[in-house]
């Protein structure tokens, strides 16, 4: 079947559907990468970041009318987490000397190597690239790896986030715009 994707920017009124999106990533998308505890503590970690959506800088992509992913980028410190996250930090950064975040991607089950994570990647970059910003960072899952590298980003460095219980492995990665 031929997808048509569209993308506009993230509503609040979406938030119960994004919520259930995310969820069904985090819960299907992660199997091939990490063991049932590490996918429940990986919750604690990833997820809505409403910030995001206020500052209209979140991405949701449609696939004939139906939400099929989403994700965003942020002028802010804060490189990884959702709400629900501890250590967060709202900072505005330097667009000449820090590097913008992507943040939140994740495209639903029923979706998936459609090219909406590579579309939304794009946008954000665009944006970025835009505000000034010359760099672009995130904190990949080991589910994300496989795309980022895909497009453009290098592996920075290895690192865990046991916050939710079990070590969820994580990778740093960066890309020059
Ligand atoms: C990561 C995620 C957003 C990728 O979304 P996607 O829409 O399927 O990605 P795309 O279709 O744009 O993939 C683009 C390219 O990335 C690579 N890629 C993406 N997913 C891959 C996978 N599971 N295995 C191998 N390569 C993959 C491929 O090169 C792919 O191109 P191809 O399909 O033509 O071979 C999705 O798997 C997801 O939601 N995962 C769970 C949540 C998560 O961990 N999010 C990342 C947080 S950092």
């Amino acid at each position: 079947m031929a997808y048509n994707l569209h993308h506009r920017l993230d509503h609040r009124e979406d938030i119960a559907a994004l919520t259930a999106l995310m969820e069904a990533a985090i819960a299907e998308l992660q199997k091939p990468f990490l063991d049932p505890r590490q996918i429940a503590s990986s919750r604690a970690i990833m997820g809505l970041d409403t910030q995001l959506i206020d500052d209209g800088t979140y991405f949701v992509i449609e696939a004939n009318g139906a939400l099929a992913g989403c994700g965003g980028w942020s002028r802010r410190a804060t490189l990884y987490g959702g709400d629900r996250s501890p250590g967060r930090d709202a900072v505005l950064l330097h667009p000449a000397k820090d590097p913008a975040r992507i943040r939140a991607m994740y495209t639903h089950p029923d979706y998936v190597r459609k090219g909406v994570g590579r579309l939304i990647l794009s946008l954000c970059e665009e944006a970025a690239r835009a505000e000034g910003f010359r760099e672009v960072e995130l904190m990949a899952t080991m589910a994300g790896e496989p795309l980022y590298r895909a497009c453009g980003y290098e592996p920075v460095e290895r690192t865990s986030d046991d916050r939710g219980g079990a070590a969820v492995p994580l990778l740093h990665m960066r890309k020059a715009l």
